[in-house]
């Protein structure tokens, strides 16, 4: 009887150590179409049954560009949550160098991180005077034009194979009703798939010229106007969408409304929703079919500074799950992305995420521009080609001076 009395209150201390270890980790994202919701869910449902913590699910909607201000407002005013998204890259670099974010060096070393994490400069952008401040969960592309068949279907074309293609065929998608390029209104759109032009248009040179060297002749030059003239071609196939989110945009795409869509590769997280099949409902052109390269871009994991240890505690073992195997598969086929790690069975991938893990094993890859660019130079190209988009005014000559000025004072 003693025993059993001790055995219980033993049990009972035990169940208070654990009810005292676990911490809710409220984390931000801006996941909150179909395909990301389904994505942040395995994350949600990993981190939950292999830790005792639990998830506090902070999303935000509006996009990356409506969430960060928040995100960032909050832990510079002290109510800082567990953990939260930015992409790779440069938008948490102030708060890093505020000392605002928690240094992952130990568990990165612990758990090898520099081993498993590929391309390597993943983990680079992670890395603030050799120490490690997040998790890089996935890789993301930009470069890739999605089409539906049942689109150039309705409008008795082909379902083209390259950019020229594409819009040669608008006329005819326009005489069937159908809007060729959808494009939403959030500002980051615009600007996200001019730059995906680029490097099909002008070369992965130019590309690299003007927003890693921050050439502002180049950006100001004959092969840059170039692109400025797709850029044109692309507005005028896209006057006639009239949506605000990149899923409504995507949706257009998926029931057949639009014949196509730039767009990163979580538009695939959209049509795995829907269920439609790549290669059958959808083709997927990287490098708008010009060039085939994929950007190295997507998401991290930053944990602000807690001086709870509850909180810490928690903060380590979701950075561990977001890395483990099985978390890193069941994530990123949701999502649409690449593992971050190269030691993974990605048996289940589709189509087009095949074609981009090739590309990336060739190494045709650029950096996103948000590993290039400051948030502010980012911000000011969004501006610069929401106007571009909605005032046809506005001559592709002027927009390239524009830009040029933007590149000549950016850092
Ligand atoms: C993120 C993706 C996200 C997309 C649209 C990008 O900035 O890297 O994870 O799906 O925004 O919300």
């Amino acid at each position: 009887m003693k025993s059993l009395k001790a055995f219980l209150a033993c049990g009972t201390l035990l169940a208070f150590a654990n009810v005292a270890q676990a911490a809710q980790c409220e984390v931000t994202h801006w996941w909150t179409s179909g395909g990301e919701a389904a994505a942040v869910a395995e994350f949600a449902k990993a981190f939950e049954s292999k830790t005792n913590h639990k998830w506090l699910d902070g999303a935000i909607a509006g996009g990356g560009g409506t969430a960060r201000p928040v995100f960032i407002s909050r832990i510079t005013g002290g109510d800082p949550m567990c953990a939260t998204q930015f992409n790779h890259g440069r938008q948490a670099e102030e708060l890093v160098e505020a000392g605002l974010m928690r240094d992952f060096t130990e568990l990165a070393a612990k758990e090898n991180w520099a081993e498993i994490v590929r391309p390597r400069s993943l983990l680079d952008g992670c890395t603030v005077d050799g120490k490690v401040y997040c998790v890089p969960i996935n890789i993301h592309s930009w470069q890739w034009l999605w089409l539906s068949h049942k689109a150039f279907e309705d409008a008795g074309v082909p379902v083209p194979k390259t950019w020229d293609e594409f819009v040669a065929a608008a006329p005819a998608l326009e005489k069937a009703g159908k809007i060729p390029l959808a494009m939403g209104g959030q500002p980051w759109q615009t600007s996200g798939a001019f730059n995906v032009l680029i490097p099909a248009i002008a070369g992965k040179d130019i590309y690299l010229k003007v927003y890693q060297d921050k050439d502002a002749e180049v950006a100001a030059g004959p092969e840059m106007a170039k692109v400025f003239q797709a850029a044109d071609a692309a507005r005028k196939m896209a006057a006639k969408s009239n949506v605000q989110d990149w899923n409504q945009a995507t949706n257009l795409v998926i029931t057949g409304q639009a014949g196509g869509q730039i767009m990163g590769d979580w538009a695939q997280g959209e049509f795995q929703v829907a269920g439609q099949v790549a290669g059958k409902d959808y083709s997927c052109l990287p490098g708008l079919g010009v060039n085939e390269l994929i950007s190295v871009g997507g998401d991290a994991f930053y944990f602000p500074v807690s001086k709870d240890p509850e909180v810490t505690a928690a903060q380590d073992a979701l950075a561990s799950v977001m890395l483990a195997p099985d978390t890193q598969v069941n994530f990123n086929l949701k999502k649409g992305s690449v593992p971050v790690r190269g030691d993974v069975d990605l048996n289940a991938a589709n189509d087009c995420m095949k074609k981009g893990l090739e590309i990336l094993a060739k190494g045709n890859t650029v950096p996103d521009p948000p590993r290039l660019n400051t948030e502010d130079t980012n911000t000011q190209l969004n501006d610069l080609f929401v106007e571009f988009f909605k005032t046809p005014s506005m001559t592709p000559e002027e927009a390239q001076k524009r830009y040029a000025e933007i590149i000549a004072s950016a850092d």
